[in-house]
């Protein structure tokens, strides 16, 4: 009489045993922080970038939580100085001694491709948040972009610029990945609508000096020049191109928004009113989530104003805790990669998807002019082009 209950009592342990028992491995794995591993250039000529983008992404843990399915998220941040070499170094101590479940970040596209390799080997998600050349998602399959791509905004300049009176322009781009992609993509573009291409410049990417090429610009006189150099060089092509008087000589300024960054624009003074730029984010985008994010992304840092390089970090960080949590806290590679394909939500700059195709994000494009709002400069969006895919894909 009294053994019965026992029995059935030690049945029920057993029972409770064996199952506590299949879900230890999962128990296991979900007990460990989640890893993330955040490649950047904090030191050098890109610097502006890994602050920007290592800002975006504390604030998308404070604002979301350092817990996410059962997993405490570390974010193990390293500067690689936006050297190739480096990259590939702090990568591979990522992923062997640390064992981080993503790496992310890669400020400039040769340090997003020294990465590429190790993340295919090792099946870890690489998340790049701010490298903008077309062919990057090609050069591994564990790449998903949560940046822009060169040919994505320069084609929507090739159309814009001459229904608006620019008939003939030079270009003047920085001489790696993304400037190839925005001279080609932008001049085939205008070329066939009915633009002539008068010259095509490239400056080096290292310690420019822009005065002799824009000094041939203002030879040439085209109607325009159209600019492509990286975050944070913006400033001094700006600078130059007013002190040679080329706006005065009648030339306009035509651009990728790299070149007026919401970084640099304000400290650019009266001389940067009225450019014409088109590019995926601006800090003026009217949208309320836009409003949220630039208020508390100022309040966090001093001041500083989100740039792209911001928006790139705080969504790319957004694609991981998402998938994190579509895995059920699980953070395998694989699993994880599947769950960042597709994702489609509302960023601080609109609509995107991440194309589960080519990995690559589609986004609106947008056509700004710098005007001062409220005693400062804001590159404000007068017109849009929706869902853009990267047309550096359709070959
Ligand atoms: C890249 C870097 C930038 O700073 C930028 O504005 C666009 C592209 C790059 O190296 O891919």
């Amino acid at each position: 009489m009294q053994r019965r209950p026992f029995l059935q009592f030690a049945g029920l342990g057993a029972i409770a045993l064996a199952s506590a028992a299949a879900s230890l491995p999962a128990m296991a794995q979900a007990s460990g922080p989640f890893k993330i591993g955040l490649i950047l250039p904090m030191t050098g000529q890109q610097a502006s970038t890994g602050r920007q983008i290592e800002a975006a992404a504390r604030l998308y843990m404070a604002q979301n939580g350092d817990t996410v399915a059962g997993r405490k998220v570390e974010l193990i941040v390293k500067d690689d100085v936006a050297t190739p070499d480096v990259t590939k170094r702090l990568a591979q101590e990522l992923i062997v001694n640390d064992k981080v479940n993503v790496i992310a970040g890669f400020g400039v596209t040769p340090a997003a491709l020294a990465a590429a390799p190790l993340a295919t080997q090792a099946k870890v998600p690489q998340v790049v948040m701010a490298a903008a050349t077309s062919s990057i998602t090609e050069a591994s399959p564990f790449i998903v972009r949560s940046s822009f791509t060169l040919p994505q905004v320069s084609v929507a300049m090739g159309d814009w610029a001459p229904k608006n009176g620019i008939k003939s322009v030079v270009t003047l781009v920085a001489d790696y990945g993304p400037g190839n992609d925005a001279e080609k993509f932008f001049t085939e573009r205008f070329a066939l609508n009915g633009g002539k291409v008068v010259d095509k410049l490239r400056v080096p990417l290292r310690n420019p000096d822009f005065a002799p090429f824009l000094q041939k610009v203002r030879d040439a006189k085209p109607d325009a020049l159209f600019v492509f150099v990286p975050s944070g060089a913006g400033a001094a092509v700006m600078k130059q191109f007013l002190e040679r008087g080329l706006d005065k000589a009648g030339i306009k300024l035509i651009a990728t928004g790299d070149v007026t960054d919401d970084d640099q624009l304000n400290d650019m003074g009266e001389g940067a009113l009225g450019v014409v730029t088109t590019h995926h984010y601006s800090a003026a985008h009217p949208s309320a989530l836009n409003k949220k994010f630039v208020e508390a992304f100022e309040k966090a840092n001093k001041g500083m104003r989100p740039n792209f390089m911001a928006v790139g970090g705080y969504d790319g960080m957004r694609i991981i805790y998402e998938a994190l949590k579509a895995t059920g806290g699980k953070g395998d590679g694989q699993a994880l990669l599947d769950k960042m394909k597709g994702q489609v939500f509302e960023s601080p700059r609109g609509q995107v998807l991440i194309d589960a195709q080519t990995r690559d994000i589609v986004q609106d494009v947008y056509l700004r002019k710098v005007e001062k709002k409220d005693g400062k400069l804001y590159n404000v969006e007068f017109d849009v082009l929706k869902a853009v895919k990267d047309p550096g894909k359709a070959k």
